[in-house]
């Protein structure tokens, strides 16, 4: 399963791909709006540092509109994959847009029947949300496990980018039951790589090592 960072904060980005983990990057108009500055240049700047799909999405809502927007987003970067939502609208303009050869995420997806449209479509990626639907009492993680089989048993090649990760715990589960992606926020990608126990294993080492170098300095 590849790791992509949810985030439009240029110097996230540019921080963990120091790491060589992080295969691409989602952005929405939320974190857009919450990054400010020029989301264009954002996007550009993005796309530069990580050379896998970079999702921009759009704002229009009408499927005009959506295939416009998504053109030029296109048109900033060759990884720029163009983001639509599961709407009546989005599929219009998803099942225009891979015509021409762009990529598109498909987003705000909650049930598999939405996902399978989207792949029809033509969607590259459809994106459940998994936490949004812990949040309402459903099961995430079961979406993105259906969504999943039923790709497998259609022989659908359009990725599952598990979406709304809020913990590790997340990410473990969606690999576990075969998403092709998870995005996650800076977080939740520090948090899968701490263990209390790491810290204090790697403290203990260094300090036996110092009380052995002390001990041979004062033999000698
Ligand atoms: C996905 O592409 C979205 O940008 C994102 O994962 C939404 O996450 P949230 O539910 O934490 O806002």
């Amino acid at each position: 399963m590849e790791l992509f960072l949810d985030t439009a904060q240029v110097d996230e980005v540019r921080r963990a791909t120091a790491w060589g983990v992080v295969t691409g990057v989602t952005t929405n108009p939320t974190l857009m709006a919450r990054a400010g500055g020029d989301p264009e240049e954002i996007l550009k700047a993005i796309a530069s540092l990580v050379p896998g799909p970079i999702s921009a999405e759009v704002i229009a809502t009408d499927a005009e509109g959506m295939v416009r927007e998504g053109r030029h987003l296109a048109s900033l970067a060759n990884n720029i994959v163009v983001k639509v939502p599961m709407t009546p609208a989005g599929l219009e303009a998803t099942y225009r847009l891979s015509r021409e050869g762009i990529r598109v995420n498909v987003t705000l997806v909650f049930q598999p029947g939405q996902a399978l449209l989207a792949a029809r479509a033509g969607a590259t990626f459809v994106s459940p949300f998994v936490g949004r639907l812990d949040d309402v009492g459903e099961d995430g993680i079961g979406l993105v496990a259906d969504i999943v089989e039923i790709f497998r048993a259609q022989g659908l090649s359009t990725r599952v980018l598990a979406a709304s990760i809020r913990h590790p715990r997340h990410v473990i589960e969606a690999a576990r039951v075969g998403a092709d992606i998870a995005t996650m926020p800076m977080g939740v990608l520090e948090q899968l790589m701490r263990h209390p126990l790491t810290d204090a294993g790697l403290a203990r080492f260094l300090a036996d090592w110092e009380a052995a170098r002390k001990a041979r300095a004062g033999a000698g």
